[in-house]
């Protein structure tokens, strides 16, 4: 009774407003506040900006596949003037998101459909379960929404968020120490969470209760390509009227991510199949042995993917080779491992301890021709954990990396790319993630180090303005670049951390 008594209110604050009013009322930007007692007007679009999925068309694949637009499968938002319907098809759940200030309509409320009916801009307070969940709510600015990190935040690489837990007190940590891994314990400690937090949104990864009260589903992880995860950011930015900038930011990455391939891909386009730097990506479970990249499309997983963004080759798994665990993960033996990737130029090690593996294995790893040549990487360049945290939010640095790595970035950046997240284990260390550059300004976006990538261009030759998008460009054409003005002027870093 209560909320069909708001819904009168709502109707007779739309009938006071003069006809003449209503019609000159546009709203050009989605609105960060709410919407004042009897300002509410029907027939106005108040969600001018609003989620424009990326399509994207990886410039790598064959001739029948070109022009292969390839968008975001299981994030949806359907607008309407005043309320919006974000559907999560991972977790087949819908969030009915209003307004602040109008009251959503009733049939929908009332159907039982929406996991969660909320106001927005969202007022409550963000808690994070996963840490890849937090650089898209930094990346837009976000950081100060958050208010809980609900399980052990050991893993945590953000300095700034580690500053929020540890120095201001700002965000909780909802876990108990003792017993860190106890679900049971966990939930009940969510649940004392939430009845002081009763607003508050929980963001839940794939293996989350999406039926829980108060969780939003999170599925970035099962999109088919980097440039589709990270358009997750729409989810976040959503609850806080910001698709405008969540837009840009994930049109801006993914040109940036773009142009490291069109770099690799003009740098190789002479060279033959055989020719192309052979990537061997690995690594070692104590007590399961070697799991190794399994390939069979560019699009399997994220490694696959980076090899086929920087022209490279990587070597995938033979079907037959390995055993299979209770959980349907393949491990290969150590002569197994050897035979398939000595031969490889680059070995990325995917584990986190190479000093100990190589203690246990030099004569088996000393046969690799990447260890022979110190071409060893891990994923700790950018610290210990950050990979975990944040290569979803930096795909556009992580492409880069891949495409230098394996010798195809432009040589002749300036300055040039260095290269972050892969490192060295042979002659790099692993550097300590840094604090928190600006506490005073949290609120501050974070602007990642390392995604500037200058567009290499094929200048005279034959075939200037032609066919490059086949790869047969005359490799003598000299090769200089261009729009580098306007690359960094776009790009100018106020780097936080
Ligand atoms: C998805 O959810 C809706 C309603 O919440 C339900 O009716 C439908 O059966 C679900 N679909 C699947 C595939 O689980
Ligand atoms: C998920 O949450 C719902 C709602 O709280 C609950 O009924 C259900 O039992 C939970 N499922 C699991 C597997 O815990
Ligand atoms: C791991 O590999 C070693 C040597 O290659 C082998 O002796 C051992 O049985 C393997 N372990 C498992 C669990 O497959």
């Amino acid at each position: 009774m209560k909320i069909v008594s708001l819904v009168m209110m709502a109707a007779g604050g739309a009938s006071l407003t003069s006809l003449a009013a209503a019609q000159s009322t546009v709203i050009t930007q989605n609105l960060q506040s709410c919407i004042g007692d009897g300002q509410f007007q029907l027939g106005i679009d108040y969600f001018p900006n609003k989620f424009t999925p990326r399509n994207y068309s990886p410039i790598f694949l064959p001739e029948d596949q070109a022009n292969l637009d390839i968008t975001t499968d299981f994030l949806e938002i359907e607008y309407f003037d005043y309320y919006k319907i974000v559907t999560n098809k991972y977790h087949n759940k819908t969030y009915l998101l209003y307004q602040c200030g109008t009251v959503p309509p009733m049939e929908e409320v009332f159907s039982g459909r929406h996991h969660m009916v909320l106001p927005i801009p969202h007022k409550g307070g963000l808690a994070i379960t996963e840490t890849p969940q937090i650089p898209p709510l930094e990346l837009l600015g976000l950081r100060q929404e958050i208010i809980a990190y609900i399980g052990d935040p050991q893993y945590v690489s953000s300095p700034c968020l580690n500053y929020q837990i540890d120095e201001l007190g700002s965000v909780e940590t909802v876990f108990d120490p003792e017993d860190p891994w106890n679900s049971e314990r966990t939930q009940e400690l969510t649940d004392e969470f939430l009845s002081r937090h009763p607003e508050a949104i929980i963001f839940g990864g794939i293996f989350a209760n999406a039926s829980a009260d108060r969780i939003m589903g999170v599925a970035e992880t099962q999109e088919r390509t980097t440039v589709a995860t990270f358009d997750w950011i729409a989810l976040y930015a959503a609850l806080f009227n910001l698709e405008e900038r969540s837009n840009e930011i994930a049109r801006e990455t993914e040109e940036r991510y773009q142009c490291s391939s069109t770099n690799a891909r003009s740098l190789s386009s002479d060279m033959e199949e055989q020719d192309r730097p052979v990537v061997f990506w690995a690594g070692y479970f104590e007590g399961y042995n070697w799991s190794v990249a399994e390939c069979p499309t560019w699009d399997h997983t994220y490694y696959c993917e980076y090899a086929s963004h920087c022209g490279a080759r990587i070597i995938s798994r033979p079907e037959d080779m390995g055993i299979q665990d209770e959980y349907g993960y393949w491990y290969l033996n150590d002569e197994e491992v050897l035979q398939l990737g000595k031969d490889a130029d680059i070995f990325v090690f995917s584990s986190l301890f190479w000093d100990t593996v190589y203690e246990q294995k030099r004569d088996v790893l000393d046969q690799f021709k990447a260890v022979q040549n110190k071409n060893v990487y891990d994923t700790q360049g950018g610290g210990p954990t950050a990979w975990y945290e944040q290569r979803l939010a930096e795909y556009d640095v992580v492409g880069n990396d891949f495409c230098a790595m394996v010798g195809l970035s432009n040589p002749y950046q300036s300055p040039p790319h260095t290269i972050k997240w892969f490192r060295n284990v042979l002659t790099g260390s692993v550097p300590e993630v840094g604090t928190c550059k600006s506490p005073e300004n949290l609120d501050e976006p974070y602007v990642p180090v390392g995604a500037f990538c200058a567009p290499l261009e094929q200048l005279g030759g034959p075939d200037e303005g032609g066919d490059t998008e086949d790869g047969e460009t005359s490799s003598s054409a000299p090769v200089t670049f261009s729009c580098l003005a306007f690359v960094a002027a776009s790009f100018s870093i106020k780097q936080l951390w």
